[in-house]
């Protein structure tokens, strides 16, 4: 192969920002070519570039990655489906997801990964999908694994979608069979039986009204599910991910469990953060999500998990309905979830704001943690040479207000409606393209997505003065 000669180029610059990584802010611009980040620093060590975008006043974090989305397509496409969930990421900032396998079909076989692959092509932003561990679909493990799964779903109690939770016996055997490969299983961590008893007595009790959910569900049904799951993943050495910690009690069960040693992550949601009981009075069966939000002493202590480290990583459980769905008299019969990945970002950012998070606290829970939790980092998660060009560009001082009809997903229904703060995502680029540009998606960069388990970094050549630090990393 040729060597290049003369000066590098660069596709595009950006310039007078200041770049955020979990540990620093500093001025510096930003060099993007084919994709990937070329160079890091000051004007003068910049490569000539076709394009550059002044972003001065403006912070480059790398995208976000959101480990729990719900996009429902194959089998409810009428709440949400590729082309809207990824539309509405790359307004958001965000730059990969990770889709659960909660749809009709569920992705349970490599057939069924196969017609996701496929009706997951319109993409704006990167996506992982996520295979789903159940009591039969056993024998369906390694092919999902070989299909491209970026990661595994359990779910320990039942949701949207009521796909059987499986016993133990099953979960050991699934852990035995997906820890040898190292990809990271993420479980819905409610205990099914305890709240089917409870859910039974309460209804015989006549209670529907919105509280009554949270009562079916304590948060023992979250702790006695994490204690079970980090016991199986010890005792087999799988790797997991505990799914929307919503209560301050499973924050032992997972300090307890990395301090034996036990790989296990965790993840909360801004709606575990911004709400509590409060919301049940305030917007009645809108807020039923699974797990619960809950009492105000739990919204505390997830905030504190944050801050020691506890709690790995936010994730938005983005979970569209429509309004139908979630609007009615009886809680048992509202569906349970709301949209989310459109709006983390600047409700997060409004947090920086009012003092209550770092900004490099935010980048490390949003992008840098996710990304190293799922295999992805170095190559995501960080804006540095090598990585790939995905990055949200916010400005930090600019208003928002979050309102349904300015949302892109298809069921749009949030219990965030009305909310205002100081932080907005103006760019969002994936893989140095576009896909979000002064607020306005980008149409053109429809099906610019790609599978994180497909994005083979190969060898390109490059010049001398941009390679030193290149790495070519197969994700995942
Ligand atoms: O509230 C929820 N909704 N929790 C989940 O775990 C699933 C989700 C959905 O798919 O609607
Ligand atoms: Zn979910």
């Amino acid at each position: 192969m040729m060597a290049q000669q003369g000066p590098a180029r660069a596709d595009l610059v950006l310039k007078g920002g200041k770049v955020v990584s979990d540990r620093t802010i500093r001025e510096a611009d930003v060099a993007i070519a084919n994709g990937l980040i070329v160079a890091v620093g000051t004007p003068e060590s910049m490569p000539a570039a076709v394009g550059t975008l002044d972003v001065s006043g403006k912070h480059i974090l790398p995208g976000a990655i959101d480990a729990h989305v719900h996009f429902r397509t194959p089998g409810y496409s009428y709440k949400e489906d590729w082309e809207s969930g990824t539309a509405a990421a790359a307004m958001g900032g965000v730059t990969t997801v990770f889709e659960m396998p909660n749809t009709h079909p569920p992705t349970a076989t490599a057939e069924a990964l196969r017609q996701k692959l496929e009706l997951a092509s319109p993409a704006y932003v990167d996506y992982g999908l996520y295979g789903l561990l159940a009591e039969d679909n056993l024998e369906h493990i390694e092919d999902l694994i070989t299909g491209g799964v970026a990661a595994f779903k359990c779910f320990m109690g039942n949701t949207f979608g009521n796909l059987p939770s499986p016993s133990t016996g099953a979960m050991l055997e699934g852990f035995e069979l997906i820890a040898p490969h190292g990809l990271r299983i993420s479980l819905h961590a409610e205990t099914a039986s305890i709240m089917a008893r409870r859910q039974k007595r309460l209804e015989a009790a006549g209670r529907c009204d919105p509280l009554a959910h949270l009562a079916s569900r304590p948060a023992i049904v979250a702790v006695e599910a994490v204690s079970r799951a980090a016991i199986l993943a010890e005792w087999t050495g799988a790797r997991i991910h505990v799914l929307h910690i919503s209560s301050a009690d499973e924050l032992r069960v997972l300090r307890e469990a990395k301090a034996r040693g036990v790989d296990i992550t965790g993840e909360t949601c801004p709606h575990y953060l911004l709400f509590d009981e409060q919301a049940y009075r305030d917007l009645g069966s809108l807020i039923r999500v699974n797990p619960p939000v809950r009492e105000k002493f739990h919204q505390i202590g997830l905030w504190q998990g944050l801050k020691d480290g506890t709690i790995d990583m936010i994730a938005t459980d983005h979970a569209p309905h429509s309004t139908e769905e979630k609007i009615v008299e009886n809680i048992w019969k509202a569906d349970c979830g709301f949209v989310g990945v459109e709006t983390q970002m600047m409700l997060m950012l409004s947090q920086v704001a009012l003092g209550r998070l770092s900004l490099c606290d935010y980048v490390r829970l949003s992008a840098t943690a996710p990304a190293r939790a799922f295999g992805l980092y170095p190559s995501k998660g960080i804006i540095e040479v090598g990585a790939d060009a995905d990055i949200a560009v916010v400005d930090l001082d600019r208003p928002f207000e979050i309102r349904e009809a300015d949302l892109h997903s298809k069921g749009r229904v949030t219990p965030f409606e009305g909310m205002t703060g100081r932080g907005t995502p103006v760019h969002t680029l994936v893989r140095g393209r576009f896909v979000m540009r002064d607020r306005e998606l980008v149409r053109e960069a429809k099906g610019h997505g790609m599978s994180v388990r497909r994005i083979q970094r190969m060898p390109r050549p490059q010049p001398a003065n941009l390679a030193q630090t290149m790495k070519h990393i197969v994700s995942v």
